[in-house]
């Protein structure tokens, strides 16, 4: 049973949100004015009010406002017959909890309140449990399983020398975060770790990228150009998507880890390095062999230390403890107090298939937290999120609907980091080429902010 407060100058509104509400239990009481609202805030402490946007003293956005800098601000719904975008937005930014458009319906103004009360009831453990926040370096991997604390062994015995390395497992699984990690514990931390991912460009460059160019080498190579081999220096070459390379690579690449020697394009000086090589891969290395696109001798080579991450669906036990963690990071980088997920959440998530693995899972959370209206990620809210990653991973999903999403989800994190484009870029993902063009391609501008 909750206490509401209904605030509306047309009398016959307030009468019947008040029977109506009673009836459901609830204590109702009614203010005609802004004034009168204020007042009866401060004396009724209301868990709910029902504002109206159009008040004869001041404007229902003002007294939203007002409320809302109290220290337990009651949750509150917005109602008015404006059914312009603007208003909506602006009334959510203030931090209403909910907007709703008159004629009032019955149901929707139930289920707004049963909403509103399910927030405020969660938001208040929250409060109690509160715990404060660790610091937690942003490199962590974080992982309780047994696999994964074999895989923490094992990063630790590579940290003891300059052995090759192999992490293959599917994408998202953390192939990255764990070389850098390698790198950071390793001797020779202080030196650069210089990544060359060899899916991302074509095949007549990825020599000169690796070896480096002497100037003429080739149409367009106006200066020469130090390879990434070079640029690691003493330091760890970390070579992503290695089953991307190309056959003829593969055995340029497979000479210069056989004698540590290697030659620019178009230069005639042997050059030496003795950097660490960690690859890394999400495809299957041996089944390539088997099927002789990648050569054998290059992948033996490669797999002194294998590191295998399993798919996230094979630990579900390390759900909770990655969800918390990146409910703590969304917090820091989006300055957001959301402190716990509710009952049945962790269970939800353990149940997900997460064919995106860890990336997946880090991008709910952080969609879950942007969405969030209170201190806590609701189940609801789960669901929606999980359900609209299913239908777009849908081969039927239609292109509407999921550009709709991905230009509203944009927009979202555009205006929470105040157009700082490479942080958004970061947050949601993807390059900052890729979000360039989509803020193009949608016309997206700082006006365009759109909230759940
Ligand atoms: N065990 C983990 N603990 C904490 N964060 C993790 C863990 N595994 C992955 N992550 C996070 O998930 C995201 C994806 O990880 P990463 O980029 O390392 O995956 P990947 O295997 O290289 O993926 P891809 O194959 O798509 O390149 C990163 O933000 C990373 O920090
Ligand atoms: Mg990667």
């Amino acid at each position: 049973m909750a206490k509401i407060l209904v605030v509306d100058d047309e009398h016959s509104i307030c009468e019947s949100l008040e029977m109506f509400l009673s009836e459901k239990g609830h204590t109702v009481h009614a203010a005609g004015s802004a004034s009168e609202a204020l007042s009866s805030c401060s004396r009724l402490k209301p868990d709910v009010v029902i504002l109206d946007i159009r008040l004869p003293d001041r404007s229902g956005m003002e007294v939203l406002e007002i409320l809302n800098t109290t220290p337990t601000p009651p949750k509150i719904i917005m109602i008015t017959a404006f059914h312009d975008m603007e208003t909506t937005i602006q009334a959510m930014k203030t931090g209403a909890y909910d907007y709703i458009h008159k004629p009032l319906d019955a149901d929707e103004i139930e289920s707004a309140v049963d909403r509103a009360l399910n927030v405020l009831k969660e938001d208040r453990e929250a409060v109690i449990q509160d715990v404060p926040e660790e610091s937690c370096h942003s490199d962590e991997i974080i992982g309780k399983c047994s696999w994964m604390r074999e895989i923490f062994k094992t990063i630790g015995i590579l940290c003891r020398s300059r052995t090759t390395a192999l992490i293959q497992g599917e994408t998202g699984t953390g192939k990255e975060l764990i070389a850098r990690v390698i790198h950071r514990n390793s001797p020779f931390s202080a030196e650069p770790m210089v990544t060359l991912d060899c899916s991302s460009i074509v095949e007549t460059l990825i020599e000169s990228e690796l070896f480096g160019h002497e100037k003429g080498a080739f149409t367009g190579a106006v200066a020469s150009k130090p390879g990434r081999i070079e640029m690691a220096g003493e330091g760890t070459l970390f070579l992503d998507e290695i089953g991307e390379l190309p056959l003829n690579m593969q055995s340029k690449f497979l000479g210069f880890l056989e004698r540590r020697e290697y030659t620019a394009v178009g230069g005639r000086r042997v050059l030496h390095s003795r950097c660490r090589i960690i690859a890394a891969t999400n495809r299957d290395l041996a089944d390539m062999v088997r099927r002789g696109e990648f050569r054998k001798d290059l992948y033996y080579r490669l797999k002194v230390i294998t590191i295998q991450i399993p798919s996230l669906r094979e630990r579900a036990s390390d759900i909770p403890p990655l969800a918390e963690h990146f409910l703590k990071k969304a917090n820091r980088e989006l300055g957001t107090a959301v402190c716990r997920f509710q009952d049945g959440v962790m269970e939800r998530l353990q149940q997900h298939p997460w064919t995106g693995n860890v990336r997946e899972l880090e991008n709910l959370v952080t969609a879950a937290v942007i969405r969030s209206r209170g201190k806590v990620v609701l189940l609801d809210e789960v669901e929606t999120l999980l359900f609209g990653s299913q239908s777009m991973s849908g081969e039927e999903s239609s292109s509407l609907s999921l550009s709709h999403a991905e230009r509203e989800q944009i927009s979202k994190v555009l205006s929470l980091v105040r157009w700082n484009k490479s942080r958004a870029a970061q947050l949601l993902g993807i390059t900052l080429p890729t979000l360039r063009s989509k803020i193009k391609e949608y016309g997206i501008t700082p006006s365009s902010v759109t909230l759940p």
